[in-house]
């Protein structure tokens, strides 16, 4: 058996604290790689860290709402705008295998999960409340109009986290591929707003060639369908190059990436992004 699982934190402003991603692929690999995405993205939804299941920051209103998906070659699931559950990326596993749909999103999440048994949770944290009051109170100094720039202003200068997101993973194991990614949304956001994690071909794609998942603005990454152009390249160029070129393809908006194919596996951001690899 050759297996290679690759996974990231997310991508936030350049030059902030990494979070130590150590352990977690090796933690997380298995000869499924369904299995060892779904592993890597339970670990990170619920390490309080990072900004997905456990962790998730809040949206303008104080609600958290969360998004995630999960792919395999031909298959996709997601959960939309789900609240109140410990990891949104088994609900979306459960979307994939037992429903005849893609997607679930509000309140038909909610209910079909608790139908599946997942207890209700809260996953606000001290710093996920301390990073809504500071937004807040970020958002009421200046009128309308600039509301956005304070905040961009807020993040550059440091005095804010800027938006890290999504975790992710990608697995290959035997030439089979699978992808899944988590997310609490790109802050700051209104209630309901949807990125690109639980859209097909923007924050996720899995096919038999190969399994790409972005973090980052999600706004952008879905205008872009950035995961599906990356897919759609693979074997055309080296996968480092064809990463870097849509990264670029950015124009300076905030992503990162991490894919793996048959023969390579790669990462790039234009932002800092933990991440961690093991080969099994
Ligand atoms: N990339 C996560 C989001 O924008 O929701």
């Amino acid at each position: 058996m050759t297996g290679i699982l690759l996974c990231h934190g997310g991508v936030g402003t350049r030059g902030r604290q990494l979070e130590d991603m150590s352990g977690i692929a090796s933690k997380s690999k298995d000869e499924d790689p369904l299995k060892a995405v779904l592993n890597a993205v339970v670990l990170m939804e619920d390490d309080p860290r990072f900004n997905a299941g456990t962790g998730s920051v809040m949206r303008i209103d104080g609600s958290i709402q969360m998004d995630a998906a999960v792919s395999v070659p031909g298959k996709f699931g997601a959960v939309i705008n789900i609240e109140r559950v410990k990891n949104p990326v088994l609900v979306a596993r459960d979307v994939m295998e037992k429903t005849p749909h893609i997607a679930i999103s509000g309140s038909g999440g909610i209910n079909f999960a608790r139908r599946l048994g997942y207890p209700d949770y809260d996953p606000n944290t001290e710093k996920a409340m301390n990073a809504y009051k500071r937004m807040i109170s970020a958002l009421k100094e200046e009128d309308d109009e600039e509301r956005f720039s304070v905040i961009r202003q807020m993040i550059s200068q440091g005095i804010i986290d800027g938006p890290h997101d999504t975790v992710g993973a990608v697995s290959c194991v035997d030439g089979k591929f699978a992808a899944a990614v988590s997310t609490g949304g790109a802050s700051p956001m209104m209630r309901g707003r949807v990125g690109d994690v639980p859209l097909v071909g923007a924050g996720i794609y899995c096919g038999e060639e190969g399994a790409v998942v972005a973090t980052g603005l999600g706004e952008e990454i879905a205008k872009r369908l950035l995961c599906f152009r990356i897919y759609q390249r693979i074997g055309s160029e080296p996968l480092n190059r064809i990463l870097m070129e849509e990264i670029e393809n950015m124009e300076g908006k905030l992503a990162g990436v991490i894919a793996v194919t048959k023969s390579e596996n790669g990462f790039f951001s234009n932002g800092s992004m933990g991440v961690d690899s093991c080969q099994f």
